[in-house]
Formats: C-alpha cells, structure tokens, sequence
C-alpha cells in the first residue's frame, strides 16, 4: 500500500495498524474538548500499548519533527489536551497497569488509569485516592499529574502534586527518565515528579505513576447549609475548618446555580425557602463513627449563627443527592452552550468582594453574557463561568482574570493553562518567571514539539 504520510507507517509498524487512527469520524471525540470550545484536526490518533511504545512513538515523530499532544481522559477544561494545528494526538489511555502494595499503602499505576479504577481497587484494601474530582471515571491518573488537578478534597489532602511519590517518563526523543517504583525518602537530586506535575505535556510524557494512597474513611456524613452572603460562607468555613478534625470538603454554590442544576437534573430545591448561598460540607471516619461525625458536624453549624437551615446526610444514596447539588454543575452548564471557564483562586479577604464584582464585569460584555459561579470554597477557588460570548471572543475572560490579578490572585486554581489562558499567563506572572519556564522548555523539548501552544509560546 503507497501511504501518502511516512510518519504514519512508521508508526503503524511500532503500535499496530489498529491503533494509528486517522478516519475523521473515528478521531472526532479526541480532537473536541470537554467544553467543545476547542477542537481541530490531528495529523493521526496514535494509541501506543505501553511505556516502551509511547517512547518508541515519541523517537519516530521527533525524527520527523513532528508535534505531538499527549491526551489522557480528554476531561481537560483549558483546551490542552486536544490538536491546534495537525499535531500528532498521542493517547495515553492503554496504559493500563495498576499494581496495589496494601501494606505500603502505595500504587504503581499507568498513565491511562483512570482515577474511578484506581479508587475502586484502592478502597477494596482500606486505601483510597487523596485527591477525588467530579470527571473521576474518565479523566487519567496521568492527566490528573500533567495538570496537578486540585478536587473536592483538597483541603484535607492537597492536590494531585501531594500524592506522588514518582514517576517514570518519557521526553521527547524517547529518553527514559525517573523511575518506579519510587521511595518516600530520597534526595538525590532533581524530581522528575516535581518537575512535571503541573507541566501540562509540554516537557515530557507521563507514562507510570508511583502514587501514595490514603486510609478509606467509608463512613461519611455530608450537610448542606443555607446562607445568606459568601461573607457569611466564609466565616463558616473558617469555623468548620477550626472544629471539625474530620473535615474532608467545604464546596460552595450559588442561588441561580442551584436553580440551573434543579432544572437540568429535576432535583427538588434544597431549602424550603431559597438560599443565596449553599455550603457544601462532608466529614469522614471510619467505620462505626457515623453518630459521632454527624453529631459534631451538626453542632458546628448549630453554633455558627451565620447559617439559616441545614439538611444532613450519612446514608450513602442520600449523601450522593446532596453531592449532585454540587457536581451536576458542570453538566448544567455545558448544556446551556459553550462556556468560558475561568477557573480562580482569590485570597480569603477578597472572595466576597471578587464574587460581588465579577457581576459588572461580566455584565458589562452584553446582555447576554450569563453568570454562573460555584467552587470550592474551602480553598478560596472559585469557577467563573460564564455563557453567552462567542467561543473564539476572549474579552470577558481577559477582564474576569485582569480583575483576578488586580485582587491578589491566581488566574489558574487547579485546571492549568493550556491554551485557554495562555496569553493571561503573561499578565499573572513575572517576565522572568516566564523566561526561565522557558529554559526548562527549552532545555527538554528543544525543537518545541510536545504540546505546543499550550502553557507556554516560544516568543
Ligand atoms: P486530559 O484532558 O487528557 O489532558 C489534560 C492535560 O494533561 C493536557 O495538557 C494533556 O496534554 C496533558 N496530559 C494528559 N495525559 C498526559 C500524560 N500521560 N503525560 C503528559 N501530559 C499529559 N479538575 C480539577 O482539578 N478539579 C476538579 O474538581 C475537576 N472536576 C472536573 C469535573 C468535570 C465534570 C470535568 C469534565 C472536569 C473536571 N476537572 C477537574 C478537569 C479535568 O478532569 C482535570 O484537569 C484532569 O486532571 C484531566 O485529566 P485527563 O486525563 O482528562 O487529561
Ligand atoms: C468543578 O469543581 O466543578 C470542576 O473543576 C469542573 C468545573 O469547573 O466545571
Ligand atoms: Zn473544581
């Protein structure tokens, strides 16, 4: 057969005919982002079998120069993870290895796991994941590292880059670097790991993860709880966070966002009378400690005056309604049309004002730009979305992360970058912060062919 590509029958002969997709219809669902903002074709959809393909693929397309995106989940919500310009899509998802050490507590773990897979063994053995996120049964333990995704239980566990012990690698002209399984304890020099949580596919690729796991607490109780102002919301973290050891997350939502989920999902409303503001809290133990966990919760939010009504929850179809509230938000949102997500962290003395503020700043790009925002409170993060403005028109999210930046915080709370922000990038960081970012760059991907254009430009 005469192919009209040489890159793609060399890399036929490394990963099987099977898996070097190019049908346009067959490709179509990982060259489209989760968000459907951001999609274009790729040069093919390369699925390699393991770590020693996903190297040998990598070699091929760097003796061509040829651009690679590396993808996992797909699940991704800054546009990172799909082609900009006929890049070669390199999908991480057969990477299925999950091997579980129940007495270290540990897992080795292939890039393509998804996070709902390694839960579920993990929890089988009395351990769990520490970071947990809403896209758990498809976005990758892989992508969850590349992106250092924060979730609902950061406050208790920190994000993704707390859970890694190590890594093993790939850059881009196929080198091996790190190594599995890793050691808790072991300072000899540069951590890939550290290195490369967060990097985004821009400085190699992620191929096994050495994650360290966590004790399941299975007995859970979760309240929501009816407040007036986001003041108020974050004078009742504050106490929960002092009195409640057993805290595992404080999530908040928002009047017209709670409206938006009944609608979509045919919840009753919560409160009986509407609330301004919904917190979201969840504490855990083990198991038998379900009284207790909801005594002390109910007593923490009985003796913050700032909360009007509660609803509490410990059985687990009941506590899962509750976390709908919450979750389903996403789901509703995309499903009123494309959104601009703007996903920030404020310092805890300017929340309230930001999220007053954001209003007129929203408002001022239209009638019919929509609002909707939600977030996880507990670590000052809150998800600016917003619907209405065309897909390729970036003057509200500039505006929205320019008024993020003047107010002390961060245009990037947890879901990176990518192409989404990339230009604001300049705007939130030091010139020479960017410049020596660079010089990482430059030094592992010196032609600039993992994921370019995401993170980071080369000017
Ligand atoms: P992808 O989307 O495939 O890729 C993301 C980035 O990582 C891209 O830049 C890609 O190039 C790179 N990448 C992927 N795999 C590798 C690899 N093996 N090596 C190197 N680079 C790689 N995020 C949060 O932080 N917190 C949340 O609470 C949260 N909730 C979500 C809820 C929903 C419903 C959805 C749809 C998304 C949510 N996200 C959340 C965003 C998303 O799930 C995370 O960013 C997740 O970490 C992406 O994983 P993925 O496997 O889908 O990666
Ligand atoms: C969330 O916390 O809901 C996620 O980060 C997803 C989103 O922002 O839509
Ligand atoms: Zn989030």
């Amino acid at each position: 057969m005469v192919s009209a590509d040489p890159l793609l029958d060399r890399l036929r002969d490394l990963v099987g005919t099977r898996h070097v997709l190019t049908e346009r219809d067959v490709c179509a669902s990982y060259e489209t982002d989760w968000t459907q903002r951001y999609h274009s074709s790729a040069r093919a959809v390369v699925r390699p079998a393991d770590p020693a393909q996903v190297r040998s693929v990598l070699a091929c397309c760097s003796e061509h120069g040829a651009p690679v995106v590396p993808q996992g989940g797909n699940t991704g919500l800054v546009g990172g993870s799909v082609p900009r310009n006929h890049e070669v899509l390199l999908s991480l998802r057969r990477l299925q290895h999950l091997e579980l050490d129940p007495i270290a507590g540990e897992a080795v773990v292939g890039a393509g796991v998804t996070l709902g897979a390694v839960q579920d063994r993990a929890r089988v053995a009395g351990w769990d994941v520490g970071v947990d996120i809403g896209a758990r049964d498809t976005a990758t333990i892989g992508g969850m590292v590349a992106t250092n995704a924060g979730g609902l239980h950061l406050l208790r566990y920190g994000p993704m880059a707390d859970q890694v012990l190590g890594c093993d690698a790939a850059l881009v002209d196929g080198t091996r670097i790190g190594h599995v399984p890793a050691l808790r304890k072991d300072n000899t020099g540069y951590r890939w790991e550290r290195i490369l949580t967060g990097s985004e596919g821009t400085l190699a690729v992620l191929t096994t993860i050495h994650l360290r796991l966590v004790p399941y607490l299975s007995a859970r109780v979760v309240a929501l709880a009816a407040l007036e102002t986001i003041e108020d919301a974050v004078r009742c973290c504050s106490v929960l966070r002092r009195r409640l050891p057993s805290l595992v997350a404080l999530e908040a939502c928002l009047a017209d966002g709670i409206d938006l989920v009944c609608a979509h999902t045919a919840l009753p409303q919560p409160f009986a009378e509407g609330a301004p503001v919904v917190l979201l809290a969840e504490c855990a133990g083990q198991p038998g400690e379900e009284d207790r966990l909801v005594a002390a919760l109910g007593n923490a939010l009985g003796e913050t005056p700032e909360v009007r009504d509660t609803v509490v929850a410990s059985a687990a179809g009941a506590r899962a309604r509750l976390w709908r509230y919450r979750e389903a938000h996403t789901e509703a949102v995309n499903a009123l049309g494309i959104p601009h997500k703007l996903d920030v962290t404020l310092p805890a003395s300017e929340l309230a004002r930001f999220a007053r503020d954001v209003h007129a700043t929203v408002a001022a790009h239209g009638p019919t730009a929509r609002l909707v925002m939600w977030g996880h409170l507990g670590d000052g993060n809150l998800h600016v979305n917003v619907i209405g403005p065309e897909p390729d028109d970036t003057r509200v999210d500039d505006a929205v992360l320019d008024l993020v930046i003047a107010r002390g915080g961060s245009i990037s709370a947890e879901h990176g970058i990518g192409v989404a922000k990339r230009a604001a990038l300049a705007r939130a960081r030091p010139a020479t912060d960017l410049a020596a970012m660079r010089a990482v760059k430059q030094a592992l991907d010196p032609s600039w062919l993992l994921n370019p254009g995401a993170l980071l430009n080369q000017a």
